[in-house]
């Protein structure tokens, strides 16, 4: 299997990471030149990477391709490349929808839409597919966590949700700096704080089929500190306050 990029930017670059360290077997991956420092950086990390002239040569020469430009690029640049029914093309282009992608595809290819995000690198976290197709969560099982979404319009909740990977690392970052503040090296404090964040996260996954109210419960002792940290917290406004931004990230998406 023949797998080609078009677009390398972040994402291409955090995805190709995550399949060079998998064990899924590819013949080769294909990158589009721009950005330059990117794919000729991704080329000289990993074997099997190639990169071509241009978008078309990837089309021509690949069985998967994956469009990883922005949406303005893509409304531009997809419409005039050309495609093969026996392609199958995964869009993570946030907002061109399964329709508007299609239209300008043309040809009956199988068209899916993916939200990886950057820890795929890692080959960790989830991907949202739309719709479900059996082969293409099986590839993404193996570099992270595959959720089929049956209907489009639901992705764009996972869409918002994406949005909170800055509001997170800003937490950290506020609690390490607050730690600093009082005295403790810089190295230590994020140490602390990115093991700490780990562990609960693990905790949350393997607890993952309960209801998470059940972890915040357990996590707290009557009168304890953490009662204490999630009682001022409700009513500062601090959980009412990401749904809100939540709900406001939906709005923006839901007008494109
Ligand atoms: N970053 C994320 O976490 C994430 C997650 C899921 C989905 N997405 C989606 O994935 C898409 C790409 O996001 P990104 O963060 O990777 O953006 P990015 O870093 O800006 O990458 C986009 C790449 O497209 C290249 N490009 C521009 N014009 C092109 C053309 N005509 N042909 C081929 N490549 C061209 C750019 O190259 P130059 O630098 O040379 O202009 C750039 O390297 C977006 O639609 C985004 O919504 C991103």
């Amino acid at each position: 299997m023949k797998l080609g990029f078009i677009g390398t930017g972040k994402i291409t670059a955090s995805v190709v990471t995550g399949i060079c360290r998998s064990n899924l077997s590819f013949n080769k991956i294909i990158l589009s030149p721009r950005s330059k420092s990117v794919s000729q950086k991704l080329k000289k990390k990993f074997r099997k990477i190639s990169i071509a002239k241009n978008n078309q040569e990837i089309i021509n020469s690949c069985n998967w391709i994956f469009l990883a430009v922005t949406p303005i690029v893509g409304q531009k640049i997809i419409k005039n490349l050309k495609f093969k029914s026996s392609h199958t093309i995964i869009s993570f282009i946030s907002t061109m929808t399964l329709p508007q992608l299609k239209k300008a595809i043309k040809v009956k290819a199988k068209i899916l839409r993916a939200i990886p995000l950057p820890p795929i690198s890692l080959k960790k976290g989830p991907v949202p597919i739309f719709p479900p197709n059996k082969k293409v969560k099986n590839f993404f099982d193996k570099i992270g966590t595959t959720v089929e979404i049956s209907n489009e319009k639901l992705s764009k909740n996972f869409w918002s949700t994406s949005g909170m990977m800055a509001p997170f690392y800003e937490l950290l970052s506020t609690m390490s700096n607050w730690l600093v503040k009082r005295g403790v090296k810089r190295e230590k404090a994020q140490k602390y704080i990115t093991s700490l964040f780990v562990a609960l996260s693990e905790d949350a996954v393997v607890n993952s089929k309960k209801d998470l109210k059940y972890l915040v419960k357990e996590s707290q002792t009557p009168r304890g500190l953490n009662e204490q940290g999630v009682k001022e917290l409700r009513k500062a406004g601090f959980y009412r306050s990401t749904e809100k931004t939540l709900n406001s990230i939906l709005k923006r998406l839901n007008k494109v």
